[in-house]
């Protein structure tokens, strides 16, 4: 340990193996900011992670399980006013109002950074300030970012050890000078001398903030999910998409997956669908009894990294190193690699306490234990469901898990350069209208479908639940810059792969737009979804390869009832009518909602997307 560095940094000691000067210095100024009452130093060991775990449990912020049923395992409970994704409380503060764009919330950056400076001045009185070193990407890949989170919670620092490359290999990364995105996080619960700590200590107030220019974040109040692990939403997503429009790549909400065939060739596809609308259960999808030939592997299940690459083509890379995925409904029957995964050395969020010491949740088994303690930790019967509709499990119970964890994750998630893409899939949750499955005539075409995919609101978000709403490219709320800017950038892209593609004889993915949540008339789900969610892949794929058939319609091609493999499943024609049907009407007052989009992005939305719009509505007609 050293004692200083340069004269103004003498309050605390740090590692002689950092070399960074800037780093240290930020890390004194934002040290005398808090006042936190200790700096601890992480260096991403096992040894670390177990110690930080046996200190939470012992503040009662953990409990650890059963070790026999779920071995090295915790849960933990959240104060039920920091339970999800503060989406109004998320801030853009870009130089401009036009910058962040008019689904953005805007706040001029100097009036933000007065407000912060008071709200984190003293915050971290009586706490420990913990500094978490993380890298998105491959450790050292030309395409990864270095992220520096201080933090004054330990649960955010175990789960970030989890969720990314967290830990004293970055300082060897980042040298002396290696460039960095200072993420600062506090729950906002300073502690008096002597005052007792709460196990989920926040702060009513909460600001999670960005600053695009200078590539900062800060947030302030909340210990949950993407509000507070800075590297996932905040970093690679608000923050990673200005890098990328600035350096010409991609941040995006999407899985990445491979699917090997049965004659040996190997395809990757990377998949757009908002929050807790099934990415990790198509990510790490298992294909159906027929289809054994078939394999299909996760690269990553909720964010991609995408970058031109020399031939053309685009390649992903998954910025994260684990999962924090929605609990509820996942099983044995919707996703049995998931339910592997999280066997043993996870952390859950807000899902229920069994008698011997394990967790369940809605939909984990067909009938729930006769007795549990529910997310508040209050006594939950059966009963309590039925009669009073209350659920043991919050609905954005969440668990937390490495990617090492899961049985069918491809040693190809941690290759550096990424993987070439061959199909980009857009889906909403939409119980009426959008069919099954559309392919794209062009890029111009697919680029419209997903700027002007909606889809219904989930638990993921602080809200109300199932009103549709405009989520383009499922970036709504992660997007940190000006939504018609990055529709461009979309199409510069585009056009750049097009051109590099047609020089050296490549293939630019094709973009589908899919939907596996149209209801029938009785109201339920038409399509079964999951491991048949395969039969889609397989023709999805097979278009890639320009094998399969399908009938073209005003927005694309789909297929028809006899092009999809039926191999094990009896399902009627009428339910496909169902799944697939272009009602004109519904398409119509569909057309209507993306001119009014539009009409609220028409600073720079491109002309691309607005004779698109044209074009659709004569077809329509037609
Ligand atoms: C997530 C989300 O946590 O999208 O992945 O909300
Ligand atoms: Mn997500």
């Amino acid at each position: 340990m050293t004692e200083s560095v340069r004269d103004d940094i003498t309050i605390f000691r740090f590692p002689d193996y950092i070399q960074h000067k800037n780093l240290l210095h930020w890390v004194n100024e934002m040290v005398v900011l808090t006042q936190p009452d200790q700096v601890y130093w992480c260096d991403g060991s096992d040894a670390e992670y177990d110690r930080l775990c046996a200190q939470m449990v012992v503040a009662g912020t953990l409990k650890k399980l059963n070790a026999a049923k779920r071995p090295n395992s915790y849960l933990a409970w959240s104060d039920p006013s920091d339970v999800a994704r503060v989406e109004d409380s998320t801030f853009i503060c870009a130089d401009t109002k036009e910058e962040a764009g008019p689904t953005n919330h805007w706040v001029d950056p100097t009036q933000m950074r007065g407000q912060l400076k008071i709200l984190f001045d003293g915050c971290m009185r009586g706490r420990t300030l913990y500094v978490v070193p993380f890298s998105m990407g491959p450790l050292g890949s030309p395409n990864a970012h270095i992220g520096v989170e201080l933090t004054d919670s330990p649960y955010v620092v175990v789960n970030m050890k989890l969720m990314t490359r967290m830990g004293r290999a970055v300082y060897d990364v980042l040298g002396e000078r290696g460039d960095f995105v200072p993420c600062m996080h506090s729950v906002g619960k300073p502690l008096t001398l002597g005052e007792l700590d709460v196990p989920w200590p926040c702060n009513e107030k909460k600001i999670i903030a960005h600053f695009p220019r200078t590539r900062e974040i800060w947030s302030f109040g909340s210990g949950y999910g993407g509000n507070a692990l800075l590297g996932k939403k905040c970093f690679a997503l608000r923050i990673a998409s200005n890098i990328g429009r600035d350096q010409g790549w991609l941040a995006e909400h999407m899985l990445v997956l491979s699917v090997i065939s049965p004659d040996n060739k190997k395809y990757h596809v990377a998949a757009a669908f908002p929050s807790a609308c099934g990415k990790t259960n198509f990510a790490m999808l298992i294909p159906p009894k027929g289809f054994e030939g078939w394999c299909v592997r996760t690269i990553g299940d909720d964010i991609a990294w995408i970058h031109l690459g020399k031939d053309g083509r685009l390649y992903a890379i998954n910025p994260e190193a684990g999962y924090f995925g929605v609990a509820p409904g996942t099983n044995q029957q919707t996703n049995p690699n998931c339910m592997a995964s999280i066997q043993r050395d996870a952390i859950f969020t807000n899902v229920a306490l069994t008698d011997d010491d394990d967790v369940w949740w809605e939909g984990m088994t067909l009938s729930p234990p006769d007795h549990l303690l529910d997310w508040q930790g209050r006594d939950w019967t059966p009963e309590d469901a039925g009669a009073n509709g209350v659920c043991a499990a919050h609905p954005n119970a969440r668990f937390t898990v490495a990617v090492q964890n899961n049985p069918a994750h491809d040693p190809a998630w941690d290759c550096a350069q990424g993987v070439a893409i061959d199909a980009f899939v857009f889906g909403g949750r939409r119980s009426t209208t959008v069919p099954l499955v559309t392919e794209a005539r062009n890029w111009e075409e697919g680029v419209y479908m997903a700027a002007t995919m909606g889809s219904e609101t989930t638990a993921a978000a602080m809200g109300v639940e199932g009103v549709v709403r405009q989520d383009p490219f499922a970036m709504l709320p992660f997007l940190g810059y000006n939504m018609s800017d990055y529709f461009q950038h979309w199409l510069d892209i585009g056009k750049q792969s097009a051109r590099t593609c047609e020089a050296v004889g490549s293939a630019m993915p094709k973009i589908f737009c899919v939907n596996w949540f149209r209801k029938n008339t009785a109201g339920k789900f038409v399509w079964p979804g999951y491991g048949d969610n395969m039969r889609v892949l397989k023709w999805i794929l097979q278009r890639v390869e320009g094998v399969a058939q399908g009938t073209e319609h005003f927005l694309g091609t789909s297929p028809r009832y006899a092009d999809l493999d039926w191999v094990n499943l009896a399902f009627k024609k009428e339910d496909f009518h169902s799944a697939m049907a272009i009602d004109k009407a519904a398409w119509h007052e569909e057309l209507n909602l993306h001119r009014v989009f539009f009409t609220q992005l028409a600073y720079h939305l491109p002309e691309e997307l607005v004779a698109t719009h044209t074009v659709l509505t004569q077809r329509l007609a037609s």
